[in-house]
């Protein structure tokens, strides 16, 4: 497949405010019509290659998944010309093949989130408008970040259902269980509208998950910070590695 990338941007979820290795050339605080972005649009180079980093929930890492200003967000890096997006986010894994520090690039997604600005497509607008999203993630994009993990002989996944519940609190060993009948793998909260507002501007958007804790009843524990910071310290460097090679390709 070929690489359809022109000018890319990633953005980073928990465990990946800063992009290691990226030359920073500029930091630019933007504003768009939809508000203000995460924070500012990080300019600059990786292993010679030109990328956008934008940290989602801002860094120091502060705002909760129900609170990022996901239309700003994308805007801002449509107002830049960017082409192509990868959202990088952390999840739980449902799945048995995708427990803690496992990397999935998913295919597909199932949105249970409530009350965010899921749209471009409202207000004053001149005509309504619904975008094909049969298929959430562009498949020459995600092409690449599979590519890429082969090269690394990284554990992951190249298929996946991703659920994004509401948060900010993690679901009930029920949902998780219901999230399960509904067919998916792996479950977040920032993925959407994330993913169907670059659609909606006509952005290129794929998704590399970085499982960092089993879902709710999955073990016998209950889920705990300690345990998803050790999977973000385990995995994290296989996402930059992955990242890096994407970037390069
Ligand atoms: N559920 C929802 N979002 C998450 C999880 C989870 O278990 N882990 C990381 N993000």
């Amino acid at each position: 497949m070929t690489n359809t990338i022109k000018k890319l941007a990633v953005i980073g979820g928990t465990g990946l405010t800063e992009l290691e290795g990226l030359e920073i050339i500029e930091s630019k605080e933007v504003a768009t019509p939809y508000g203000k972005p995460s924070g500012p649009l990080v300019f600059g180079k990786l292993d010679g290659k030109e990328v956008i980093f934008l940290a989602r929930h801002g860094n120091p890492h502060r705002i909760p998944p129900h609170e990022v200003n996901y239309a700003a967000n994308i805007f801002a890096l449509k107002q830049e010309g960017v082409t192509s997006i990868i959202g990088v986010n952390a999840v739980g894994g449902i799945e048995y093949l995708m427990g803690p520090a496992h990397v999935v690039i998913p295919d597909q997604l199932i949105d249970y989130t409530h009350s965010r600005k899921n749209t471009y497509f409202e207000g004053e607008i001149d005509a309504v408008t619904h975008i094909d999203f049969s298929y959430p993630y562009t498949e020459s994009v995600r092409q690449l970040l599979i590519d890429a993990a082969e090269a690394h002989d990284v554990a992951y996944s190249d298929y996946g259902v991703y659920a994004c519940t509401q948060g900010p609190r993690l679901e009930t060993a029920a949902e998780v269980a219901r999230l399960e009948r509904d067919g998916c793998h792996i479950i977040g909260m920032t993925g959407m509208p994330e993913a169907a507002l670059a659609a909606e501007l006509e952005i290129e958007y794929a998704c590399l998950a970085l499982v960092v804790n089993w879902a709710a009843g999955k073990t016998a524990n209950i889920i705990t910070m300690d345990e998803i910071d050790q999977a973000i310290d385990e995995g994290m460097g296989y996402v930059r590695q992955i990242l890096v090679e994407t970037i390069k390709q």
